[in-house]
């Protein structure tokens, strides 16, 4: 793929780019518009470092992308409702989405992406993880394949763990719905680029359905070490003005919380996706 705008340096043979030439904070032609989007469906995480875009501008580069959704759960931001604070304080124990995880599984339409700013880091850590999950699908052997082409799982936005990592956003937080509940095919389709990936997170997919839980837990237990295996990822390191854009079809991450002591900030932007198939 030759990019003629932008420049585009892989970090990982897995996943991930650097994209720089580009001033996000300025407006952008469709042909600019059309090789991040190339490199998102390509690299599946693109990055760009040393932008300077406030929450309006935030706001304008995501809407090139697509359409703009609320985040089911947590409040945005007074003046600009859909930039969501990922807020973790000083003194807080949890980081929000802290676990390998795919964004919000538990809708009937989960985001096509979502795009995070960079605002207060700390000096060391808070590095986040990205994996691959067409090459997760593609490096599993052709019987599973086949096992799992059909399946379909039910996706909870009430496991344990992620409920866990929500207790000190919680504040930030509308008051926490029911159990909001989703099922989607184990292996969906790229709606972009036609490609297979593996569909299933630790942060909420809770059993497969038709199957007991004897056969169930085990083959999921089975697909989330799998999938987060180092040869499908790449990490971050986050630095004043990065800025990390995923495609939240083919990808999971994990934002590390080794920073304890101190804050971090960052805004997101998520992008509407559509029903996985
Ligand atoms: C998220 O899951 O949206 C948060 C990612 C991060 O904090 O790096």
């Amino acid at each position: 793929m030759i990019f003629k705008i932008i420049k585009v340096d892989e970090i990982s043979p897995a996943i991930g780019a650097e994209i720089s030439n580009i001033d996000l904070g300025s407006a952008l032609d469709s042909e600019t518009v059309k090789e991040i989007r190339d490199a998102l469906l390509r690299y599946r995480v693109i990055f760009f470092r040393d932008q300077d875009i406030t929450p309006e501008k935030h706001l304008k580069f995501a809407k090139y992308f697509g359409d703009i959704v609320e985040y089911p759960m947590v409040n945005g931001l007074k003046d600009y409702p859909h930039v969501v604070p990922v807020h973790k304080k000083a003194d807080e124990q949890y980081n929000f989405g802290g676990l390998w995880h795919s964004d919000t599984s538990y809708l009937p339409k989960p985001p096509m992406g979502a795009i995070l700013v960079a605002r207060i880091l700390p000096a060391k850590g808070g590095d986040t993880l990205f994996a691959n999950m067409v090459k997760a699908y593609e490096a599993l052997s052709a019987p599973m394949k086949e096992l799992l082409d059909g399946l379909v799982a039910t996706n909870s936005s009430a496991k344990s763990d992620v409920v866990k990592s929500r207790v000190d956003s919680q504040k930030d937080m509308r008051s926490p719905p029911e159990p909001l509940i989703a099922e989607h095919p184990i292996v969906r389709r790229h709606p972009e680029t036609g490609e297979k990936s593996l569909y299933v997170n630790f942060g909420h997919t809770v059993n497969i359905c038709g199957m007991k839980d004897e056969e169930s837990l085990p083959l999921l237990d089975f697909l989330f070490s799998h999938q987060r295996k180092e040869e499908f990822c790449c990490r971050f390191h986050w630095l004043p003005g990065s800025i990390a854009f995923w495609d939240n079809r083919a990808t999971l991450h994990y934002p590390l919380n080794d920073y304890h002591g101190h804050e971090r900030l960052m805004h997101r932007v998520t992008l509407a996706g559509d029903v996985p198939v």
